[in-house]
């Protein structure tokens, strides 16, 4: 009799709990102060620390779970090579890092969720192992891979011994959702996350958050001093030079590509990793309900007419000899 009753209200309440959870998490969770007449928000764990990119939507507002199943259908399919390694939740956790800085936050809505598509339109091309006869096409089989299966090398470069010097037995082929590939990528990336990235290196292949965080902040930051980053040329914060435009750099996805990869793959026409990416672009555009015609023109959209940035001395963290594939 007791019990019974325990049971019954105990249900009741959970019943009248619900809507009010609800409520606290889509509503009660923004705060809004003023700095100087400057609006700065807090959305909790998702968007932290009073910015004023915080006060807009963040990334889960307008991609969810399901979105992300849609763009990576083929992830755990037995054929693929990192089953049950990526999901929804390790992507949101390490974007959360970065929407304070504007990542997926910057601007409306649609300019979020076309930065998500551009974003993911790179990782997608990275780490497919589809080929043109796979079911669901060649472009559903983004994130099958999370490293490098066959290095023909360990990628240690002697140059970088007293700033970024090999640990003996390990191996700096690719691995992530941008691959890294050498000891320096390796060691910059990890002071950068403050993880220590030389000495294990395969943490990211042991770790999706992590391996997110890594290829979120290779977005985010300039391959090379005084160069752009591939989220500033996308969203707009960059604003072309003389030399840019005589060089038909322009705001956009095909800068993005310039700014990661340099002469790797623009100013040549017909790159197939440049056209690679680009197909991934817009079927996410695509697939999120955004649309491919929201990505532009020719100009915009490849970069095979622009002269490329010199990452020379830099070293883009993308060089390698072989893809991850
Ligand atoms: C917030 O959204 C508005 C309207 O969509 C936009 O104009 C503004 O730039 C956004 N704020 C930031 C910081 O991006
Ligand atoms: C994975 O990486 C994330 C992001 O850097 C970190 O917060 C988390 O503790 C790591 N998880 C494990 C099991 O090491
Ligand atoms: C513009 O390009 C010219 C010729 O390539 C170069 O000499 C000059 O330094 C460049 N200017 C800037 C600001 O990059
Ligand atoms: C790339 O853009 C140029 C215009 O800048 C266009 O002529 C060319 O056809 C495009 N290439 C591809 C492969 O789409």
């Amino acid at each position: 009799m007791e019990l019974k009753w325990m049971v019954i209200l105990s249900t009741m309440a959970l019943l009248l709990a619900a809507p009010v959870h609800g409520d606290e998490e889509s509503e009660a969770k923004l705060i809004v102060k003023k700095v100087k007449g400057k609006k700065l928000c807090d959305q909790g764990w998702e968007c932290k620390g009073f910015s004023e990119y915080c006060c807009n939507h963040t990334i889960s507002d307008y991609f969810q779970t399901y979105q992300f199943e849609n763009l990576f259908s083929k992830r755990n399919t037995p054929v693929a090579h990192a089953v049950g390694f990526w999901d929804y939740h390790s992507f949101i956790t390490a974007a959360a890092l970065y929407q304070p800085h504007g990542f997926g936050t910057t601007g409306e809505k649609l300019t979020g969720m076309k930065e998500v598509a551009a974003f993911l339109g790179h990782v997608g091309s990275k780490t497919s192992c589809g080929y043109g006869v796979a079911t669901g096409g060649p472009l559903a089989w983004g994130l099958c891979y999370n490293k490098e299966m066959s290095p023909s090398q360990t990628y240690c470069d002697d140059d970088f011994k007293y700033t970024y010097p090999c640990t003996p037995g390990v191996s700096y082929h690719g691995r992530g959702a941008l691959p890294i590939y050498w000891n320096y990528n390796y060691g910059k990336t990890g002071e950068a996350l403050k993880v220590d990235l030389l000495n294990h290196p395969e943490y990211l292949e042991n770790n999706a958050t992590l391996a997110f965080q890594a290829a979120v902040w290779r977005w985010m930051t300039p391959v090379k001093k005084n160069l752009p980053s591939a989220h500033d040329v996308f969203v707009g914060n960059w604003k072309p030079t003389k030399n840019d435009t005589l060089a038909k750099r322009i705001p956009g996805f095909g800068t993005t590509m310039n700014a990661l990869y340099g002469d790797q793959v623009c100013g040549k026409d017909d790159d197939e990793s440049m056209n690679n990416m680009v197909s991934h672009y817009l079927y996410y555009l695509d697939l999120m309900g955004v649309g491919r015609e929201e990505a532009g023109p020719h100009e915009v959209l490849n970069c095979s007419e622009q002269e490329a940035f010199d990452l020379s001395s830099a070293r883009s963290s993308m060089s390698s000899s072989s893809s991850a594939s």
